[in-house]
């Protein structure tokens, strides 16, 4: 099959991480019979410099006309004095927007070879940890009226949440979904006891999962939530919760997984075109010096591979490459330990590919 896939190297070690990812999936094109055919586009920081802008028309164009986008990391020091609206960031939000990717997809596997990385207990891991948050993304009290006022005591200040049933049935969908190629287990993260907004996600929820018999559905507070994503996280499979919750709990779960240079990421909208890119940002510190490791966009293209265009065996192909690769004992500076092997961008993008 072909698939036009647009990339974003961005800033930082962006272009790194991307050029890997992109030698990954064309060895996964010719193993598999597939064609990758890929558009370079400007955003960011990059775009500000070209041409002004950090998120170019045309880039928004040919993202939409994509059949799923691929992004690097954006932002740096160089763009840091720049107002609100025209920073390097302001083209995350609005590719999300311009895209209707409501849906954010967050997995925190803890691969074996890694389990020293992880700072919960041996007992509490167990043979390992394998969650995926799905977080609402384009709704919930990041979206809702804000602003301030005069009130009793003087000035105060109010932001609002609220969800309709359509909002919260899409996403809940999404993590239904997302159980019946996994588990089939979802957890669902409210505050149920106290919001109007979670006892209307609670009921719809509830409405969706008739549909998913085989699915087994619980409902958690987030406050408990947290507690026990700590405690006993080996209970949860997949998290279904709203935008704030989850951009919370996804970092909490993320952490009990190591190195944020392992953490992939998918946004989803109504299509298939969705936007795959790693949880980290564009590593200054680090850019240009083959020293980031790629392994979060890796997985972040597998995930394409997955849910953009239905390709489970070439995403679990790449999956099970990247684990070979950890167990060989190769580390990026990131994730390096005593007694494993130190290897660069490119070697680590390079072995993950011998290992496909
Ligand atoms: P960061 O994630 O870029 O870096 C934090 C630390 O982790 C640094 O020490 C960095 O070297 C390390 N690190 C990150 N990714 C790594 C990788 N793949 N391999 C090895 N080490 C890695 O976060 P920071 O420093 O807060 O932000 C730097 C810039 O990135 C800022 O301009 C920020 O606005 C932007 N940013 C962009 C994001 C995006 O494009 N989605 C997300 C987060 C931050
Ligand atoms: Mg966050």
């Amino acid at each position: 099959m072909n698939f036009n896939i647009a990339t974003i190297p961005g800033d930082g070690i962006g272009p790194d991480i991307i050029e890997q990812t992109v030698l990954v999936l064309n060895r996964i094109g010719e193993k598999f019979g597939h064609t990758f055919h890929f558009t370079e586009v400007l955003a960011g920081g990059a775009a500000i410099d070209a041409t002004g802008e950090p998120l170019p028309q045309e880039t928004i164009d040919i993202c939409k006309k994509s059949d799923s986008v691929l992004l690097g990391a954006v932002g740096g020091p160089k763009w840091d004095n720049l107002p609100g609206d025209r920073r390097p960031e302001k083209a995350l939000l609005g590719l999300r927007g311009e895209l209707g990717l409501f849906a954010n997809l967050r997995p925190a596997l803890l691969h074996k070879a890694l389990k020293d990385a992880c700072p919960l207990k041996p007992e509490i891991i167990g043979d390992g940890l394998d969650i995926l948050v799905v977080r609402e993304l384009t709704g919930g009290i990041y979206f809702g009226e804000r602003g301030r006022r005069t009130g009793k005591f003087g000035e105060e200040a109010y932001d609002t949440e609220t969800y309709s049933v359509h909002e919260v049935e899409r996403i809940a969908r999404v993590g239904f979904e997302s159980a019946m190629k996994r588990n089939k287990k979802v957890t669902s993260v409210d505050k149920a006891n106290i919001l109007e907004s979670s006892r209307l996600w609670r009921s719809v929820v509830e409405k969706v999962a008739k549909d998913y018999p085989e699915v087994e559905l619980n409902h958690m507070y987030v406050d408990n939530a947290a507690m026990q994503l700590v405690r006993n996280p080996r209970q949860f499979d997949v998290i279904i919760t709203s935008n704030m919750f989850g951009d919370i709990l996804s970092d909490e779960a993320s952490m009990i997984t190591g190195s944020i240079g392992m953490l992939p990421s998918a946004s989803l909208g109504e299509g298939t075109l969705g936007m795959y890119e790693p949880i980290h940002g564009s590593a200054p510190d680090i850019a240009g010096q083959d020293k980031a490791n790629p392994i979060a966009t890796i997985l972040s293209a597998a995930m394409m591979l997955r849910y953009s265009f239905n390709l489970e065996k070439e995403a679990a192909c790449v999956e099970e490459a990247v684990t070979k690769v950890l167990e060989q004992n190769y580390r990026t500076g990131d994730i390096m330990s005593d007694g494993m092997k130190l290897v660069g961008t490119r070697e680590m993008g390079q072995l993950i590919i011998n290992a496909l």
